[in-house]
């Protein structure tokens, strides 16, 4: 298939080849950098990951060498795409173990910030959690909510649910917090702040407060949700959520900022 020729999925073909030696140093600039930033901050289940998937050290990896490896180590896939796709197609993919990543990597003067996902994000963010076994079992599990909540019309409190676990999470170990979400591990800046900035919340994680409370995009998260463990995230999120959105659509939202009455607050962020 022709790169640009999305298919009905929105599938297209990554091209590997096409990318330039001066995107490969980006990747590499990136990788480099947050392999150092990410020791002893980032969970040993990401560290793992990523020591795992080899391949991504050298530049952009070629999908179809990581699909080798995380294939083996939990059954998921890469599928490219040309960048967001429809909730319902996003769901299906998850739904089958296929992660929708983006090809396209961020311009040199970039490298601290861009507000779309791009293939760094994508990949280094999100594949390396998609070798632990419960995590990937979590993830799939998300992706047959997503098309339930859709039915639903529930989809904004399912979304939180991602934003604040996969795109954001904390978790708890003996050696204190650790990160695991990938919209920070591929962010230096926040990689640093979430774990050592006074300013923000962290809060341990509760299923029915997380998906109350909005979220920023725009900015570094004002609050984290901690997890204690990958099964202790997938036992709560086990249950039909039909009922659960039910009750939530007659309880308030909350605002990113705000601690609430039932927190139990691990850090309280100071403005
Ligand atoms: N158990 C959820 C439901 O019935 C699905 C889900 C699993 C959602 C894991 C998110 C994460 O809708
Ligand atoms: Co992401």
């Amino acid at each position: 298939m022709k790169p640009g020729a999305a298919d009905a999925d929105f599938t297209i073909a990554q091209d590997w080849s096409a990318y330039t030696a001066g995107e490969h140093a980006v990747w590499r600039t990136l990788f480099q950098r947050q392999r150092e930033v990410l020791k002893g901050r980032a969970c040993a289940e990401f560290l793992g990951g990523i020591e795992r998937l080899g391949v991504a050290a050298d530049g952009i990896p070629d999908f179809r060498r990581l699909d080798d490896v995380l294939g083996k180590a939990t059954g998921w896939s890469i599928v490219a795409v040309p960048g967001l796709v429809p909730d319902d197609v996003f769901f299906r993919h998850l739904a089958n173990r296929r992660f929708p990543s983006t090809c396209f990597i961020r311009r040199p003067d970039q490298l601290d910030y861009l507000q779309e996902p791009d293939v760094f994000h994508d990949i280094f963010g999100h594949v390396p959690m998609l070798m632990n076994p419960v995590f990937a079992d979590y993830m799939q599990a998300y992706g047959r909510g997503g098309l339930k909540a859709l039915g639903l019309g529930a989809l904004h409190n399912l979304a939180r649910l991602y934003w604040y676990t996969v795109e954001f999470g904390l978790i708890r170990t003996p050696q204190g917090p650790r990160i695991y979400g990938s919209g920070i591990v591929s962010s230096r800046g926040e990689s640093i702040y979430c774990l050592e900035s006074p300013k923000p919340n962290r809060i341990a994680f509760d299923l029915l407060r997380v998906m109350r409370t909005a979220y920023k995009i725009d900015d570094f998260q004002p609050t984290y949700f901690v997890i204690e463990s990958f099964q202790q995230l997938f036992d709560a999120t086990r249950p039909d959520f039909t009922p659960y959105y039910a009750r939530l659509k007659s309880m308030p939202d909350i605002a990113p900022a705000a601690v609430v009455q039932d927190d139990t607050v691990l850090h309280r962020g100071q403005a």
